[in-house]
């Protein structure tokens, strides 16, 4: 086994220069989806001088940026002139620049862009994990989480077969399990230290559905059953070592709806203690835009071609995982093997698309800090 399997953050990063907003659509969708119960949060948040506002592993901040720009536009048209203060959290090796500068117009979508389009809107970023407090106490308004928080914050062990803890034996399973609701309740604990009285925290995180399904996951083929799969082809025809086979283990973990209601439910939780009150929970699927493109242009578009488009998604969150199995050997070498990776992919959507497709599923929570 890997001996520094806990030292996880580089193999986290989303591909830099933009390539994940502009690969991600289906992110981009589950977030404007939600833009309805953001807009109901806004409603009952305490008057307050400033009001300030945060994104949770915000990656390159372009699948928000319409969402955010949509909620500052509705709150300057009420004719509330009050300064808004947005902080973008993501890891450390986030691509920040790329995110300062969609923030200033200086990307495509110039016409979401909020700091320059509206007046007294200040954009900050910060490089410290979401499991850290990372504002002064008492200073949010409103907290917001997209596709982020099945990040745990170390992997507890490295899977022996599979490449996900969806794939895992149950003592791997449990073990990233355990790991996953110490870390959730962290992130509770540190947003209501942040928060102001009656601020929101609402967040859409990746989990396992009331059906069992999960990202990649809803009827056809399974995803990270396809990654593993691939890989280990890879390991048979001696291009990997076993190895780096069980060192591409994804450092997530995807919570039930249970696992993510439970410190709520209880009064004497230290979360609820807190003050945080769950005041809605649901589960939401979002359909793959590639897979909706191709349905809606079968005629035309061949199934090449919908491959194409649709690895490209799947590998804007997961090639480092994979870069990063790779032991002492160089970029050349690590590049070749990974693109090896993602053809395999290819051909095999390619010769029968059927059932290949990355449906989105994640679970919206509302969260209130009340005392
Ligand atoms: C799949 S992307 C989602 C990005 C964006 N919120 C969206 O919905 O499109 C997950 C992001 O979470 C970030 N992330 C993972 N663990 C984190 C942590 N502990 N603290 C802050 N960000 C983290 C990753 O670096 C990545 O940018």
């Amino acid at each position: 086994m890997k001996d520094n399997y806990l030292n996880t953050q580089s193999s986290l990063s989303m591909k830099g220069s933009g390539y994940y907003s502009a690969k991600t659509a289906g992110a981009k969708n589950a977030i404007d989806k939600t833009q309805k119960v953001i807009e109901n949060a806004l409603k009952t948040i305490e008057s307050k001088e400033i009001l300030k506002f945060a994104d949770f592993g915000s990656a390159d901040g372009g699948t928000s940026q319409e969402m955010w720009f949509n909620i500052i536009k509705l709150i300057r048209e009420r004719g509330d002139e009050r300064q808004i203060e947005i902080l973008y959290t993501d890891l450390a090796s986030n691509d920040f620049s790329t995110l300062f500068k969609t923030m200033q117009g200086m990307h495509e979508n110039s016409k979401f862009a909020f700091q320059k389009i509206f007046s007294n809107v200040y954009v900050h970023g910060c490089g410290t994990g979401f499991h850290k407090q990372l504002m002064a106490n008492n200073s949010l308004s409103l907290g917001f989480s997209a596709t982020a928080m099945h990040y745990v914050s170390e992997r507890p062990c490295l899977i022996e077969n599979h490449v996900h803890m969806t794939g895992a034996n149950e003592s791997e399973k449990q073990l990233f399990k355990d790991q996953a609701n110490k870390d959730w309740e962290t992130i509770l604990i540190n947003r209501s230290k942040e928060m102001v009285n009656g601020g929101r925290f609402i967040c859409i995180n990746f989990g396992i559905d009331e059906k069992g399904r999960y990202l990649g996951n809803t009827g056809g083929h399974v995803m990270f059953n396809n990654f593993a799969k691939n890989w280990k082809h890879l390991e048979d025809q001696g291009l990997i070592t076993h190895q780096e086979f069980i060192n591409a283990t994804f450092t997530q973990h995807y919570r039930t709806l249970e696992e993510f209601k439970k410190p709520f439910e209880n009064k004497d939780s230290v979360v609820s203690k807190s003050g945080l009150v769950l005041k809605s929970c649901e589960t939401m699927l979002t359909d793959c835009p590639y897979k909706m493109k191709y349905l809606e242009n079968k005629d035309t578009m061949s199934s090449e071609e919908y491959a194409r488009n649709l690895i490209p998604t799947m590998r804007s969150w997961s090639e480092t995982v994979f870069k990063n199995a790779l032991i002492d050997r160089n970029q050349n070498e690590i590049n070749e093997i990974v693109d090896k990776f993602y053809d395999l992919y290819i051909e095999e959507v390619s010769n029968n698309p059927d059932g290949h497709a990355m449906d989105y599923v994640h679970v919206i929570m509302d969260i209130e800090k009340i005392i």
